[in-house]
């Protein structure tokens, strides 16, 4: 027997999501007692679902298709037009290959040391000014490491602005007006910087080295034999670039939580080495990023009495899976400790996304993020002295995407030698 899905009233819900943010889904699941409801965005009905089993079926292939799942707002801001996260099938496969080709063991082994010295040279500058707010400064960082990994040419004086950039493009995907506008422009500026880049390495003017982005996604070539148009090679580039600014967040994050839970902290410098791991792994299920991801239903089927008809947006919810209550013991405490022993699980676990990097959408760069994060945290940790004064830390689950309020401002900061 068919079941109806559980149906939230209303005409429209676009303005409630974005009042409730990261609890939008979450709430309604609770409400409804089902991890699945109805509701309608922007004028169609969409499907909302979280936890294991739900991923687990969001990330069969065979049921979903990403084809006109990313609204065009989110791509003429955040992802690009046309880019890996709109792409299906064979078209998919070849183009997430190219993009899992660039995080080979020999390229993070060479990201780390990016990452370490870019902290030096940050925390030089930062030895000389009386205040610092974290956040920005880690945007500006890593950009500086973004740019490097992915063999982009970038001058001193155009850090502050095209990570301005990046950082908005970020920041525009929960946001209306001015917040939205602001990522576009910065969208059209950085395809427009990136494109004029790839032509100039087509036409051998601008030397770039095999294995970075801009190497790879300028010569890739398509099974029809043609290379990618040079817009959307600007667009898949900034598709490593702009996500590597965004590890800025996390790292904003876990800076707080290491304020906040002093014993992390002195755990990260003197506890068991799979501390760090831990430590970064709460930091990502524990803090808000990316709310929820979605997909469309390729064709017809039923899941647990439930019709799901071809065509239907479904939102999988992402935040609401990293702290559901049957998965997560206490999932409002943040505890590195929890992951002491986990065996992993493909679809319980998905700050990132759910199931595997090659076959699904699974993010590219999730072992990027995780190395990343415990490069800086360690140099955190062990090479940076500084005070925090008192300000507002708190972080909201409204705004998407968050961060703490003040940004984290840090003084007095020293490098320890
Ligand atoms: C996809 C989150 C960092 C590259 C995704 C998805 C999420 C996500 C939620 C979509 C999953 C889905 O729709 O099923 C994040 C977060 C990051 C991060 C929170 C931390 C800052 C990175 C980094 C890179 C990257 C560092 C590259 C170096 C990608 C790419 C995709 C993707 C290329 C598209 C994959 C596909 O469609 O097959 N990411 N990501 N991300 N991410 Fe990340």
């Amino acid at each position: 027997p068919i079941k109806p899905i559980p149906l939230e009233k209303g005409a429209d819900h676009t303005l409630a999501l974005l009042t409730e943010g990261y609890l939008f889904i979450s709430n309604r699941s609770r409400k409804f007692g089902s991890a699945v409801f109805q509701m309608r965005l922007l004028g169609q009905k969409v499907i909302c679902m979280a936890g294991e089993e739900a991923a687990a079926l969001f990330y069969d292939e065979s049921k979903f298709r990403r084809k006109g799942a990313v609204p065009k707002r989110i791509q003429r801001s955040l992802f690009g037009e046309k880019a890996i996260q709109t792409l299906d099938d064979g078209e998919h496969k070849r183009r997430k290959a190219l993009f899992m080709s660039l995080m080979s063991p020999a390229q993070l082994q060479s990201l780390n040391i990016y990452v370490t010295e870019e902290w030096r040279g940050a925390v030089r500058e930062w030895e000389q000014q009386e205040t610092v707010e974290f956040f920005k400064e880690a945007e500006h960082l890593m950009m500086r490491v973004a740019c490097r990994f992915a063999g982009v040419p970038l001058k001193k004086e155009e850090v502050e602005s095209r990570a301005r950039d990046m950082g908005a493009m970020i920041d525009a995907f929960g946001g209306m007006g001015p917040r939205y506008w602001k990522g576009r422009t910065a969208r059209d500026n950085s395809e427009e910087w990136i494109e004029k880049m790839v032509k100039g390495v087509r036409r051998g003017l601008l030397p770039a080295i095999p294995g970075t982005a801009l190497f790879e996604m300028s010569w890739y070539t398509q099974p029809d034999g043609k290379k990618l148009p040079s817009r959307l090679a600007a667009v898949e580039i900034l598709n490593i670039i702009r996500p590597i600014v965004a590890i800025g967040r996390y790292i904003t994050f876990g800076a707080v939580a290491m304020h906040e839970h002093p014993e992390t902290r002195s755990a990260l410098s003197d506890g068991p080495p799979d501390f760090s791991t831990w430590f970064a792994q709460e930091v990502r299920r524990y803090y808000p990023f990316g709310p929820f991801t979605g997909a469309r239903v390729r064709k017809d089927f039923i899941w647990k009495d439930y019709e799901f008809k071809k065509g239907t947006l479904v939102l999988l919810d992402l935040y609401g899976t990293n702290h559901h209550p049957d998965l997560w013991e206490e999932p409002e405490v943040f505890k590195p400790e929890r992951f002491y022993g986990w065996s992993g699980s493909p679809f319980s676990f998905i700050p990132q996304g759910g199931g595997e990097y090659e076959m699904g959408h699974r993010c590219a760069g999730e072992w990027v993020t995780v190395e990343v994060m415990k490069a800086s945290f360690d140099f955190i940790v062990r090479r940076l002295d500084y005070d925090v004064p008192a300000q507002n830390l708190q972080h909201s689950l409204v705004r998407m995407p968050s961060i703490p309020k003040s940004r984290f401002i840090i003084q007095n900061i020293r490098l320890i030698d």
